[in-house]
């Protein structure tokens, strides 16, 4: 293409000499070494040019097809495309987005310690049992049909923080609240105080036999942590 540009034009005088320069250049038989047509040529004609039909879609193989009658395969095979490539990123995205929420979660051991399994039949009724949880005192009380029946019966009125008995435990028969006081921390007695439920000496607050703040400082009820009876014999707590 460049020769057939420079041939005819105004380039002309400046072709020829450029050819005789490179002819004047070459070095004593140089130019047996060369083809025929060496010091003429200007452009790489003789470089192969890649064949890339096997990549190309069977459709655009034909240069004197026109490309718009295969436009519609062709979409559908790019929004097929796309779409596969869309599923499997969402799906990566989600499999990468899950394990690193999942990694900051407790491990197994962990969650194994964060819970206590209580044999109930070993706590008399009328008793109360402390156990350690999660560094705290744990109380588990057995209580009485009679304990039971006096605080269903208590006035919600009466109460610094009201809240009924049947919505603090699971099963009537089992009172199981955190053993801290809700006023400044301490450790209250059980099966002590004016309402025989549970005593901190610390100040004087009386709970009663449901855990609820009857009397002295302490603002709210002792805390009922989350707790499931897998049968009748058993509570797990946390
Ligand atoms: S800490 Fe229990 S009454 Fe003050």
């Amino acid at each position: 293409m460049m020769s057939s540009v420079l041939r005819p034009g105004v380039f002309s005088p400046y072709y020829q000499v450029t050819k005789q320069g490179v002819k004047s250049l070459m070095f004593p038989g140089a130019k047996e070494l060369l083809p025929a047509a060496a010091g003429t040529r200007l452009a790489h004609t003789d470089i192969k040019i890649p064949d890339f039909s096997d990549y190309r879609r069977p459709e655009v193989l034909d240069p004197q097809k026109s490309s718009q009658e295969s436009t519609e395969s062709r979409k559908a095979f790019s929004y097929l495309m796309t779409g596969a490539t869309t599923v499997i990123g969402v799906y990566a995205a989600k499999t990468v987005v899950t394990q690193f929420v999942s990694s900051m979660s407790a491990s197994a051991d962990v969650l194994a310690l964060s819970k206590i399994e209580i044999k109930l039949s070993d706590i008399p009724e009328g008793k109360n049992m402390t156990f350690k949880w999660r560094g705290k005192p744990l109380f588990v009380r057995h209580r009485t049909e009679k304990e039971i029946a006096t605080e269903a019966g208590v006035n919600l009125g009466e109460l610094r923080d009201p809240q009924h008995d049947k919505d603090r435990v699971l099963n009537p028969k089992w009172i199981i609240v955190l053993g801290v006081c809700t006023h400044l921390g301490c450790v209250p007695i059980a099966n002590a105080g004016d309402y025989g439920g549970y005593y901190c000496p610390c100040h004087g607050s009386h709970y009663d036999s449901s855990g609820r703040i009857r009397k002295g400082p302490a603002p709210l009820n002792l805390e009922v942590p989350y707790y499931e009876f897998p049968d009748e014999e058993t509570v797990i707590v946390g």
